[in-house]
C-alpha cells in the first residue's frame, strides 16, 4: 500500500520541500502504524529545513514536529492499544506524512470529541506554555507576565494559559496583531513602534515577574531588563537567527547554531551573576520530554482536558491539505500568522468515540 509524505531533500529554502509517493513504512516490534489526521507546523520545521535546529536530521528527512492521527497497525509485541484509538505524539520529524510508525511508549491517547487540529495544537506550542510557565518557572496567580511573540502559535497559548492561572498579562506583537493579543486578555506593545522595557515601566511602576522570549540573542538582555527583582527570563527560540538574516538563505545552520547556543550560555551566566536575583533559564521541550517523559504524558493529558472543558480554544490559522506543505512554511516564514497551520491529511476529523 502507498502514502504520500514530505521530505527536505537538502537544507534551505522552500524549494527543499518535495511531496514523495512510496510504500507506507511498515510497524517494527514495539511500533504502531498511525493513520496522520492532522501535523502541526511551526517554526522549529522551518528551523530544521534551513539545518539551523539543534533538532535538526540528516536529509534527506521528513519534518513534523507533532500529530494527531488513528492507530492503524500494531507491530509485535505492542498490547493495551487498539486500532482505531486516537492518539497524539511529537516525533520531532516525520509527521508531514499519511502513515508514520512509532514506538508505543510516544502516544499519548486523545480524549473522544476533540477535533484534530485542534489537538494537535496542543502538542507542541501548549506543552512548551504550559511547561515553561509550570515546570520552567511556577508562576502564581496575580503575577505579572510578559511575553514576546504573543500573537504566535506559543505566544497565543501563553495568554491563554495565563488566563486561565490568573496572570497579569503584556505581549508584544505588531499593530496588527494587537486586537488579537487584547482579545486573550494582554495588554498589546507594539514592539516595532516602543522600546517594550521603557513600556513595561511605564505601566507596570517596576517590572514584570517572568519574560518568556523566543527572540534570543541580545534581546534576552533586553527582557531580563524589564523584570522585577528575583524575576525570571524564559529563553525559547531564536526567532532573530532566522527572520532577515538567516532564513531561506540555504546556508548550512552549524555555525549559526554554535553560536546562539554560546550566547544563550552568557546570558545564563550574566543571569545568575549581576545583581538583583534575575535569572535566564533556557527550555526545550525536547530535552524537558527526554529527561522527563512522564511530565510530558502528564501535562499532554491535562491540556486534553483543558480543551475538552473549553479552557483553552487554540487558534487555527489555516488548514491545509499535505501536499501544501512548502505554501504552510512560506506563510509561516513571512510571520504575520496568527495561532497555529495545521496541515490536515486522511480527512482529518477524528471519529466519534476515539481512544
Ligand atoms: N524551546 C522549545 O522547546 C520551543 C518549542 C516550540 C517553539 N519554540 C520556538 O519558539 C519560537 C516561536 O514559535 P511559534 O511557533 O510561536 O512561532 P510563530 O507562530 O511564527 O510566532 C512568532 C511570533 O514572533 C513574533 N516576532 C517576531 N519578531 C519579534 C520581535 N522582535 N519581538 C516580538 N515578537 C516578534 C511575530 O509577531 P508579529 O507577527 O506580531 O510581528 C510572531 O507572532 C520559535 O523560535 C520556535 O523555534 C521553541
Amino acid at each position: 500500500m502507498r502514502h504520500t509524505r514530505v521530505i527536505v531533500t537538502h537544507y534551505g529554502g522552500p524549494d527543499a520541500l518535495r511531496v514523495v509517493e512510496e510504500e507506507r513504512p511498515e510497524p517494527k516490534d514495539g511500533e504502531v502504524q498511525v493513520r496522520v489526521l492532522a501535523a502541526g507546523v511551526s517554526l522549529p520545521d522551518v528551523m530544521a529545513r534551513e539545518g539551523v535546529h539543534p533538532e535538526t536530521p540528516p536529509v534527506p528527512f521528513t519534518p513534523g514536529w507533532d500529530l494527531v492521527g488513528v492507530v492503524d497497525r500494531l507491530g509485535d509485541g505492542v498490547s493495551g492499544i487498539e486500532p482505531g484509538q486516537v492518539v497524539a505524539a511529537l516525533p520531532i520529524h516525520g509527521a508531514y506524512a499519511e502513515f508514520v510508525c512509532l514506538p508505543q511508549r510516544e502516544l499519548v491517547p486523545v480524549p473522544s470529541g476533540l477535533d484534530a487540529a485542534e489537538a494537535v495544537s496542543l502538542v507542541l506550542n501548549y506543552i512548551t506554555a504550559y511547561q515553561m510557565m509550570h515546570r520552567s518557572v511556577e508562576v502564581r496567580p496575580g503575577q505579572r507576565m510578559l511575553i514576546h511573540g504573543a500573537a504566535g502559535g506559543v505566544g497565543t497559548a501563553l495568554l491563554q494559559l495565563g488566563r486561565v492561572t490568573g496572570l497579569e498579562m503584556y505581549g508584544t506583537c505588531s499593530s496588527r496583531n494587537a486586537s488579537v493579543v487584547s482579545d486573550l486578555g494582554a495588554i498589546p506593545i507594539d514592539y516595532h513602534q516602543q522600546d517594550f522595557v521603557k513600556e513595561i515601566f511605564r505601566l507596570t511602576g517596576d517590572g514584570v515577574d517572568v519574560v518568556f522570549d523566543p527572540i534570543g540573542g541580545p534581546h534576552l538582555w533586553q527582557s531580563r531588563k524589564a523584570l522585577r527583582r528575583g524575576g525570571s527570563v524564559v529563553g525559547y527560540g531564536l526567532i532573530s537567527s532566522i527572520r532577515g538574516e538567516g532564513l531561506a538563505s540555504g546556508r548550512p545552520g552549524q555555525r549559526q547554531r554554535f553560536r546562539g547556543t554560546a550566547a544563550f550560555a552568557l546570558y545564563i551566566a550574566g543571569g545568575w551573576l549581576l545583581p538583583g536575583r534575575k535569572r535566564v533559564t533556557p527550555y526545550s521541550i525536547q530535552t524537558l520530554k527526554r529527561l522527563k517523559p512522564t511530565w510530558f504524558r502528564q501535562d499532554l493529558i491535562t491540556l486534553f482536558d483543558l480543551l475538552q472543558q473549553g479552557k483553552v480554544k487554540p487558534i487555527i490559522a489555516q488548514r491545509l491539505p499535505l501536499a501544501e506543505a512548502r505554501h504552510a512554511q512560506e506563510l509561516l516564514a513571512e510571520g504575520g500568522v496568527t495561532g497555529k497551520i495545521v496541515l490536515v491529511c486522511n480527512g482529518g476529523m477524528l471519529e466519534p468515540g476515539g481512544a
